[in-house]
């Protein structure tokens, strides 16, 4: 069956809050290679099952550079520049390679402890202003740009700056291709200066190890440096977490039976964290393109050379031949390949920093806050990335 005659269906599919839309489901079971349209680009196939995803992630014959500059289904009108998402093996391996140089998993575990006093710093500032208190303002939001700023050595006066472009990047839906453009050249001449100030002295911080970064005397460029520092790292590891861990709050209080098993056994904190990722969607739709480069046959169906396949993380978390009662959250579930970070050459690389970030805030907030509860006053946001609560007024 080729994609000719097809319905094609018109997606995102709609959703509420963390809702994983049901249609997943529905078509997992009776039609898991679909066609949809997304608002712009071309129509593309929409795969559902677990194993399908995987194989679009990882084969070799899906391309991510391919889909460079032509009409990708996408969630905005700008087609953007992807960076490293828009690369493939070997040219991808080369700038991974020395990314991973610099940002090291004994990197990431050294943030540990600083994660752990700018979470009681932004908590203690938070609980001074009284309740309730909005915990994405305080909280959510500034946590992980404070992290990735202490880990780049960017400075934090520059927050408001960030903001403005990771909401640019991340959720603002309308923005046109003009606003876009002024914002990436913003960003790029930024990040080009801190580069610059590195090779002058060297430092410390990863800013200064991605400069230094060398594999067999090959190193990186000044436009992959700045692609990587502003697009890779500040955005991507911004707006993620902001939205994830207000999200895995709200999911948590609406789930008091686990709420308490957590607070009772804090050391079910990782196993809960790798749940959440796998239960609550941070994705608004399933993203990045992958392109064709031969016929390839999924769950039955041949999606020909040169077609665009998109594939749902949030579809292949729930899929029940490898998660056992996979609609339920389960803190204590036992092995969890969930794909919320990917699969394959592009898996996350901050991966690693995202989970110490949620299971210290998410630690940190029972620990503190014995009767944390949330009033139902809150705003949603669906921007064209990620989704999650835009207010979250708590109450402790
Ligand atoms: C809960 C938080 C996060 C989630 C759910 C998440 C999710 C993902 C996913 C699904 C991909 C692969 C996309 C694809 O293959 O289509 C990815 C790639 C990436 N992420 Fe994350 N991410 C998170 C946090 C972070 C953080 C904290 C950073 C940086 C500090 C980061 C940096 C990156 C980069 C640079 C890539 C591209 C990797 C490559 O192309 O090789 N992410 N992320």
């Amino acid at each position: 069956m080729t994609a000719v005659g097809r319905q094609v269906r018109r997606y995102p599919f709609p959703m509420q809050r963390t809702e994983v839309s049901p249609m997943y489901a529905t078509l997992r079971r009776s039609e898991p290679v679909s066609r949809v349209r997304l608002p712009y680009g071309e129509p593309a196939w929409l795969v559902t099952r677990y194993r399908d995803v995987r194989t679009v992630l990882s084969d070799p014959r899906f391309s991510r550079a391919v889909a460079q500059g032509l009409d990708q289904p996408r969630m905005r009108v700008e087609n953007m520049n992807d960076g490293i998402m828009g690369m493939d093996p070997p040219d991808h391996t080369r700038l991974r390679r020395l990314a991973m140089k610099a940002f090291t998993a004994r990197r990431v575990e050294k943030m540990r402890v600083t994660v752990g006093r700018i979470t009681t710093e932004l908590l203690d500032a938070m609980v001074a202003g009284g309740q309730p208190a909005d915990l994405v303002r305080h909280f959510a939001r500034p946590l992980p740009v404070t992290v990735i700023c202490g880990l780049l050595g960017v400075p934090l006066e520059d927050y408001p700056r960030f903001t403005r472009w990771t909401e640019a990047f991340t959720n603002d839906e309308s923005a046109s291709t003009g606003v876009l453009a002024t914002v990436g050249r913003e960003m790029d001449a930024y990040f080009a200066e801190l580069v610059a100030q590195r090779r002058r002295r060297p430092t410390d911080d990863l800013l200064g190890a991605l400069v230094r970064a060398r594999d067999d005397g090959d190193k990186l460029t000044e436009t992959e440096l700045i692609d990587l520092a502003g697009a890779g790292l500040l955005t991507a590891g911004t707006e993620t977490v902001s939205c994830g861990l207000p999200s895995f709050v709200y999911t948590l209080l609406r789930h008091p039976q686990a709420l308490a098993t957590l607070r009772a056994e804090p050391e079910l904190m990782p196993s809960a964290v790798e749940e959440l990722l796998r239960f609550v969607p941070i994705n608004t739709a399933a993203m990045f393109a992958r392109y064709a480069l031969q016929d390839v046959e999924l769950s039955g169906v041949t999606v020909r050379a040169g077609e665009p396949v998109l594939p749902s993380l949030a579809a292949a978390n729930r899929d029940p031949d490898v998660f056992a009662d996979p609609d339920r959250l389960d803190l204590t579930r036992a092995t969890n390949p969930h794909v919320t970070f990917g699969y394959g050459p592009h898996l996350c690389i901050g991966a690693q920093l995202a989970r110490l970030e949620l299971q210290v805030a998410l630690r940190a907030l029972l620990d503190r806050f014995p009767r944390l509860d949330s009033t139902d006053d809150l705003e949603w946001k669906f921007g064209v990335i990620v989704r999650g609560p835009a207010t979250l007024p708590i109450t402790w």
